[in-house]
């Protein structure tokens, strides 16, 4: 088997417009000292009226989703990128793959811009193509590819979306993964595979916890390892196998901490991303994707107090929101997704301005083979049966 080890660019520089990893800005930002940002970002975004519209992801900073023009987790945001075919310019608040998907669903006419282009998803940096398509051979040599639906979940690249649209697979994202499994399932009869990509702990989290699957059905592919560390017979007993990829933030929260807020805050109900580990999902009362996570809250009762693992900068907007209830993060450090926040509001005046003096910057444009096998795999996320619960 083919390992493939790309060492990481340091955020911000390179020119590696082709991946999640950070390229550099190409432009003149304005200075982050320069009081008039706000002014100029509503300004630029007055100028631009219906032309443009603006997506901001959950874990945005502050200063930048007050002018975004919808706010969602992924889910969300690509159908909302997909329902507003007469905005000429999608300005995505949120990191690459999100901006990548968002260009796959809206019309070619449409352009995507992503105001920093280092914002990126380390986790969606984790399974490359080559490493997925070494993965897919091992699988045939094992004598049960045919068995196996490719499942990604949306932080992944374009290039590993139109793998499992071009293998009879699909997109999930963490509201609708359950839903995404199950048709997975469905697929081959009761010896369906699923291979699921590139977090293992949404894999593992939704097979186990929400789909009765043991542990011991699920095996890990580590594409670092020849043979992703699997004998053929591993392979062959498995009914999930989970990529041994993770997000570096949720991956943070233990079980730890859990315990030792449920020792001082009494009464704290703990509620998780389904991206945490699955030690810690074990032990939260609920868990759930962002859009879920924010309905909770908004829900609790006064008086309630809340533990909440999920990125740092949506946990202190819901406290602020919210100062009826008592609202902690799960964790004891700063953790906030470095690549979430590289969009800034000098990048967004940036990139408003820009658009105002005709220029196009940042534009994410899939190819169009890419971009036609990855729909395939999207239309069929987008057409599951409802949504899961967790919406
Ligand atoms: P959701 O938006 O699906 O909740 O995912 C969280 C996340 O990590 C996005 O990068
Ligand atoms: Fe990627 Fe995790 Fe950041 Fe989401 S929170 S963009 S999964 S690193």
């Amino acid at each position: 088997m083919t390992t493939v080890d790309l060492p990481l660019l340091p955020l911000g520089r390179g020119i590696d417009r082709g991946s999640e990893r950070g390229v550099e800005c190409p432009g003149d930002l304005p200075a982050a000292s320069d009081p008039s940002l706000v002014a100029r970002a509503l300004a630029a975004k007055q100028a631009l009226g219906e032309r443009v519209f603006v997506l901001g992801h959950h874990y945005q900073r502050d200063e930048v989703i007050q002018f975004a023009d919808v706010t969602g987790d992924s889910f969300k945001l690509a159908r909302d990128a997909a329902a507003r075919p007469d905005a000429e310019f999608i300005v995505f608040c949120g990191v690459h793959f999100m901006a990548e998907s968002a260009d796959i669903l809206t019309g070619p006419e449409q352009q995507v811009i992503l105001p920093d282009l280092a914002a990126g998803c380390s986790m969606a940096d984790m399974a490359r193509l080559p490493q997925v398509e070494a993965a897919w051979r091992a699988l045939g040599e094992a004598g049960v590819q045919d068995l196996v639906v490719p499942v990604t979940y949306m932080n992944s690249s374009a290039d590993i979306k139109a793998f499992c649209g071009r293998n009879g697979g699909v997109v999930c994202t963490s509201s609708n993964a359950e839903v995404a499994l199950e048709w997975a399932f469905a697929q081959h009869g009761p010896d369906t595979k699923v291979i699921f990509f590139p977090d293992q702990h949404l894999g593992r989290n939704t097979a186990v916890l929400q789909m009765g699957y043991s542990l011991d059905d699920c095996v890990l592919w580590n594409p670092h390892l020849p043979g992703g560390g699997l004998t053929a017979d591993q392979l062959r007993a498995a009914k999930v196998i989970l990529w041994k990829g993770h997000c570096s933030v949720h991956g943070r929260f233990t079980p730890e901490v859990v315990d030792e807020l449920r020792a001082t805050i009494p009464g704290v109900q703990v509620l998780v991303h389904p991206e945490c580990r699955h030690d810690v999902v074990l032990k939260a009362d609920l868990v759930g994707s962002t859009e879920f996570i924010i309905k909770t809250i908004e829900a609790a009762p006064a008086g309630s107090s809340w533990a909440i693992g999920t990125e740092l900068n949506l946990v202190q907007r819901l406290a602020k929101a919210h100062p009826d209830k008592q609202i902690t993060f799960l964790d004891k450090d700063v953790c906030y997704c470095s690549t979430m926040n590289r969009i800034d509001l000098p990048h967004l005046v940036w990139a408003l301005e820009s658009l105002v003096d005709g220029a196009v910057v940042n534009r994410i444009e899939v190819d169009p083979e890419t971009e036609r096998d990855a729909l395939v795999a999207l239309t069929r996320m987008l057409d599951l049966p409802g949504k899961s619960h967790k919406d």
